[in-house]
């Protein structure tokens, strides 16, 4: 959503507060949360010219002339609008479906961080993400990506040039650089990265931070890199070394991990200033999107662990425009800013009844007033899953020799986390195969994004599920098509669906489909709603673990895979990545 600018808005904001010009809309008595004096105030009015703020106090009626609106809130809570200062919305459903979510929600504002668009289709895909979210009925700021390439040895993903950045940094919304996550490229001044942080210093741009595992000296070198915010923190002693030298801390509590149940009560026994604080989802599931909610999750789970409401809905909309920089126009209700409020029926449920971005209605009775037409998408932008064939069994053959052969595996020790492992495999017909015994299956990556048709087949151990065959376009953050099965045909089959759907998820036995999302927006997202791809990955999920595997969200598997910031092994289409010591594994040895 476009914004007016202060400065083209002073004269009638002020004209409208002095009685001289009239308001467009006004909100009687409302019970004000103040979050510039940690107050709730009673019997206050609001009175809004266009998109701001022109008056705040006890009786706006010299602002109301024939044509202005007036809603009498009856005593009912006010606050401003919530943000979410870090979030991967380019995943999973598109931004029109999330904004429709985070709005009823009461998150006014998302701080898009998009790295796997950036991934799949570099500046292109960036610029075309941000004119997605251009014409949404809520603010969408974006970050350019800082967290690619992962690691330069192995990483394929496409990622944007010095020039780009430069460019994308002028872009209307554009505030500066996303997390910037491999800080070892930062202490080690990465001569790239060093060069990319300078360019954003530069433009007076903001970069985001992730600093999971520094300390002292590191630390400290990376925060002097101009980085000076985090959502890494796990723990208060995290939190509070950050703060003290500096930093603004995002408390993240979304689908990739929950820390507000560790932080918060330390941070109440402690009682550090919170203004340093902030609330970030750092990207949601459209299962946790429906079920827990975004920001406003943050509110009542802080709140349940002890926090004052007060100080959590400061916490989730002034401090995080004050970090960016925005303070002045966004974050409280006061004359100035927009008009960006949410009001509520039970403050402590911390879900609005209604919804204003920019003094517009957008959520009356707890439902969504606004619609819009389904987005026009370019051709390139949902062609992205390219093999350049359909593929066959025989793509997904390990050759061996003799009878059996020693194969490097993947061990999984969580959906996320994996080790190195061998084990004998028998050969069959000059191929390695999969062993049901040994809980030993096959991984196949394979190059979508250029259609070269390069692949790598492994193993995986300890999956537990005997099933067909399962995969998935959405990887971290390299985008391969990972495809896992106990047989040759079924990963075929499964493999070829996502060539038929343009990506997604699908998993197969006995040569059916069992369940499929097609995510054709880059291979990372559906066009259907949330409600629906939810419950797409909750039947693809329960299809897998059915069929015996030992992890409750097999999705997570072909996602995380080929990340490469994650210990141990990665499978990417180029081969098996001993991420620790930095070299490829022979899959036969
Ligand atoms: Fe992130």
């Amino acid at each position: 959503m476009k914004a007016s600018s202060l400065a083209a808005m002073l004269g009638p904001l002020n004209q409208v507060a002095m009685g001289e010009k009239k308001a467009d809309l006004v909100l009687k008595n409302c019970r004000l949360v103040n979050v510039y004096s940690r107050e709730i105030i009673p019997h206050t009015h609001v009175a809004i010219f266009r998109d701001r703020i022109a008056y705040v106090g006890r009786d706006a009626s010299h602002t109301v002339g024939q044509k202005t609106a007036v809603i009498d809130l009856e005593e009912k809570f006010v606050t401003p609008g919530f943000a979410d200062p870090h979030i991967h919305m380019d995943q999973f459903v598109m931004p029109s479906e999330l904004a429709r979510h985070a709005l009823l929600c009461g998150t006014t504002s998302l701080f898009s961080d998009p790295i796997d668009i950036v991934s799949v289709c570099g500046y292109r895909g960036f610029r075309e993400f941000a004119r997605l979210t251009e014409a949404l009925p809520l603010r969408v700021f974006h970050m350019v990506p800082g967290g690619l390439p992962v690691d330069r040895k192995f990483s394929h993903a496409r990622t944007m040039s010095r020039a780009e950045q430069r460019n994308a940094l002028k872009m209307d919304g554009v505030l500066g650089m996303g997390e910037v996550f491999s800080w070892t490229k930062v202490t080690g001044r990465d001569a790239e990265t060093m060069g990319n942080l300078r360019q954003v210093l530069e433009a007076g741009g903001i970069i985001n931070g992730h600093t999971a595992g520094a300390g002292d000296r590191k630390l400290n070198a990376y925060i002097a890199s101009g980085i000076f915010s985090c959502h890494e923190p796990i723990d208060y002693d995290q939190l509070i070394e950050r703060v003290r030298l500096g930093m603004w801390v995002m408390m993240r509590e979304g689908s990739i991990r929950r820390d507000l149940e560790r932080m918060v009560p330390s941070i109440l026994s402690h009682k550090p200033y919170l203004d340093r604080l902030m609330f970030c989802t750092d990207g949601v599931t459209p299962k946790d999107l429906l079920e827990f909610g975004l920001i406003d999750h943050c509110i009542r789970k802080s709140v349940s662990l002890g926090m004052e409401l007060i100080d959590a809905i400061t916490i989730a909309s002034r401090n995080c425009f004050q970090y960016y920089g925005m303070g002045d126009d966004l974050g409280g209700i006061a004359p100035g800013k927009l008009a960006d409020i949410l009001v509520f029926d039970d403050l402590a449920k911390a879900r609005p009844d209604k919804v204003f971005v920019g003094g517009r209605l957008v959520v009356a009775h707890g439902s969504p007033v606004f619609s819009g037409p389904r987005p026009a998408l370019p051709g390139w932008v949902t062609n992205t899953v390219r093999v350049g064939r359909r593929l066959a069994p025989g793509d997904f053959v390990v050759r061996g020799k003799g009878e059996a052969a020693n194969a490097t595996v993947i061990r999984m020790d969580t959906e996320i986390i994996t080790r190195r492992d061998s084990e004998q495999l028998r050969v069959v017909d000059g191929n390695v195969i999969a062993s049901r015994d040994k809980d030993v299956w096959k991984v196949a990556a394979i190059d979508r994004t250029y259609g070269s048709g390069k692949r790598c087949v492994g193993f995986l151990k300890n999956l537990g599920a005997d099933i067909g065959a399962f995969a998935s376009t959405q990887s971290f953050h390299e985008n391969d098509l990972i495809v896992i099965g106990s047989d040759e045909r079924e990963m075929a089959l499964v493999a070829n669906e996502l060539l038929r759907t343009r990506g997604g998820m699908a998993a197969s036995r006995g040569g059916k489909i069992l369940a499929r999302v097609a995510m054709p927006f880059a291979g990372l997202a559906s066009r259907d709603s949330a409600e629906d791809v939810a419950s797409g990955i909750r039947e693809f999920d329960d299809r897998i673990v059915e069929a015996g595997c030992r992890f409750g969200q097999p999705h997570l598997i072909p996602l995380f895979l080929p990340f490469l910031a994650l210990p141990e092994v990665r499978i990417l289409y180029s081969g098996i990545v001993d991420v620790k010591n930095r070299k490829y594994l022979d899959v036969i040895t």
